[in-house]
């Protein structure tokens, strides 16, 4: 049944695929770089940037959760491990000690880089008419790009 699936839809899935698993590495990695922040932020915004930060990394535990299990849906195994989403996140693991600052930018462009990951399985998910996939990363695209909206709204 799962080889039928993949067979009807060949390398179109394959692609949507591909978009998936890159979509669920940056999304868990965000999710820790996100976290990361809430524990360690300090300065005048800490409070507000805290429960931020928690309001988005909590979101988006549940959102790994979605889209590892369409990656399931679509017959192909989820990434589960920090090295294989090392290799397939196209966000940048935070390893330094950023100022409130440093955070939003960062997280401000993060969020960027989710929309661009979201849309490329909406192209792909489009080319074999995958409303589902699509419908997931239009949601997320729109998480995202609201996401980028609140923290940004902390430098004006
Ligand atoms: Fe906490």
């Amino acid at each position: 049944m799962v080889e039928r699936i993949m067979n009807t839809t060949s390398n179109t899935t394959a692609q949507t695929l591909e978009a998936l698993n890159k979509l669920l590495a940056s999304s868990y990695t965000l999710y820790l770089k996100t976290h990361n922040y809430h524990w360690n932020v300090t300065g005048p915004m800490f409070t507000t940037l805290h429960t931020l930060f928690e309001a988005q990394y909590t979101e988006l535990a549940l959102a790994v959760d979605e889209i590892a299990e369409r990656i399931r849906s679509l017959g192909a195994p989820a990434p589960g491990s920090y090295s294989a989403f090392a290799k397939l996140s196209n966000i940048a693991e935070e390893n330094g000690s950023p100022t409130a600052n440093e955070m939003i930018n960062n997280l401000i462009a993060d969020q960027k880089i989710i929309v661009t990951a979201a849309k490329a399985v909406v192209e792909a998910a489009e080319q074999t008419g995958d409303k589902v996939s699509e419908d997931l990363a239009i949601r997320r695209m729109e998480v995202h790009e609201k996401n980028a909206w609140m923290i940004r709204s902390h430098l004006e």
